[in-house]
């Protein structure tokens, strides 16, 4: 096990493209395959998660290669999958899971799915109960992970109310109804993020919306084309989150998804007075997506809301960092969602917190953090990469060194966040459990 010892001090720095996102990345590499004709994909994130989904397509014979930077996916249409020889194990991937979990509903042929420990711990009923209203047998151990998905005597349209504003539910019962009989409708009760609508019309697939429900009729086929992703917001936000925080800092992002349906994490920190200017605004891949310019910025508290999680849902760790090191008071709520992601993150978030020296009180569907100053320490990323990360940027402003123990979780969604933390200014090393040498 490996864990990161940060000096503090750092500014951030210069020009960096963050690695590619993941949401998007994770749908071109299915729908690709479940398309006519070959999909090049380029960058395309190279991370853990992904390659699960890689290796989950391979296994059900689709040829995937990566040539020249680019991933060439040959796609084999709707029914072109065959039975993989064993189980496919998603990793640490909830959206892997969750969105695969819905196209295996529509074949013809059974097939196991299973993940890592983190994963066998997520709930899995939320998708379990609307696919098999659509008439899919699934088997579950008691709603979580492993699945055992059968084949059905087929699928039919059903419409369906999200309980939890969830994309990838949405997602999940979408992917099914492309297999279903007639019309699959899915209404939000808040907007998530809508990368696999945009992705399934660029490949030629109607998905109408209507006020907040999402709707498209099964039967039709997708058609293979040219996907560009762009960088990862989410992972951007540890950069955006160093940068505001720490002193001299000017920062560019190049070419971020800004997606509406999931920059909530920008209107946030605006409103708790970050400096963050967007240029270049453009078109990637049918996703905005801008530069972004940081500097360190003078920040406040603020008052977050289910609303706002549902479009920041990713990125509360790292405003909850930003409310450290804020002026005043930052209650954030209706965000018990995290409490079922990688970790528990409403805990993981309160723990590093408090063993960085801040006060903050726990919610069960959030936290009140009073701003402060970290001091230097440890904290844990309960195997949870967003926490690492979040954590990795607090210890450059704590008054002592930060170890952040536990750090090879990073690798599913962002393996270049070592060497481009070191680039911007981060006084960052990897180091070795076995080493003695502790910060
Ligand atoms: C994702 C949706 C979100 C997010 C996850 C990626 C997606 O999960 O947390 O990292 O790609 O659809 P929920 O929609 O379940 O909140």
């Amino acid at each position: 096990m490996k864990h990161y010892r940060i000096n503090p001090g750092g500014s951030f720095v210069g020009n960096i493209k963050v690695d590619g996102d993941k949401s998007i990345s994770h749908r071109a590499i299915m729908f690709g395959a479940l398309a006519e004709g070959t999909t090049r994909v380029r960058d395309i994130l190279e991370g853990e998660d992904v390659k699960a989904t890689i290796s989950a397509f391979r296994k059900m014979g689709i040829l995937i290669e990566h040539v020249e930077g680019d991933y060439l996916v040959h796609g084999t249409g709707l029914h072109g999958l065959r039975q993989p020889q064993s189980a496919l194990d998603m990793g640490n991937s909830g959206t892997a899971f969750r969105l695969l979990a819905g196209i295996l509903c529509g074949q013809q042929w059974s097939s196991t799915m299973l993940g890592d420990a983190s994963l066998n711990k997520r709930p899995m009923g939320r998708i379990i109960n609307p696919l098999r209203q659509m008439g899919a047998e699934i088997e579950s151990n008691n709603d979580r992970p492993p699945l055992i998905v059968h084949p059905s005597s087929g699928l039919s349209g059903i419409r369906y109310e999200l309980p939890v504003a969830s994309a990838q539910v949405k997602s999940a019962i979408l992917l099914a109804g492309l297999y279903a009989k007639g019309e699959t409708s899915v209404k939000e009760s808040a907007p998530t993020r809508d990368h696999t609508e945009r992705m399934l019309r660029g490949f030629g697939y109607q998905v109408n919306r209507d006020g907040s429900w999402i709707s498209l009729h099964g039967g039709g086929s997708l058609s293979a084309g040219q996907i560009e992703v762009p960088a990862d917001l989410s992972s951007a936000t540890f950069f955006i989150l160093g940068a505001l925080i720490s002193k001299d800092s000017d920062l560019l992002l190049s070419r971020v998804g800004v997606n509406p349906s999931r920059s909530g994490v920008l209107p946030i920190l605006k409103r708790m007075g970050a400096n963050v200017e967007r240029a270049n605004e453009t078109d990637v891949g049918g996703e905005p997506a801008a530069d972004l310019r940081v500097c360190s910025s003078r920040l406040v508290g603020t008052r977050i809301d289910a609303n706002d999680v549902a479009l920041a849902v990713d990125e509360i760790p790292a405003i909850a960092v930003a409310a450290a090191c804020a002026d005043g008071v930052t209650e954030i709520r209706g965000a018990e969602e995290l409490r079922v992601k990688e970790s528990d993150r409403i805990s993981s978030t309160v723990i590093g917190l408090r063993n960085l020296g801040i006060n903050v009180e726990e919610h069960s569907d959030g936290m009140t953090i009073t701003g402060g100053r970290f001091q230097g320490g440890e904290v844990q990323s309960e195997g949870d990469h967003r926490i690492a990360m979040a954590f990795s940027m607090a210890a450059n402003v704590a008054s002592g060194p930060v170890k952040v123990a536990d750090i090879d979780c990073v690798a599913t969604s962002f393996p270049n966040f070592y060497q481009l933390a070191r680039k911007a200014g981060l006084d960052v090393e990897a180091v070795s459990a076995k080493s003695t040498d502790e910060p």
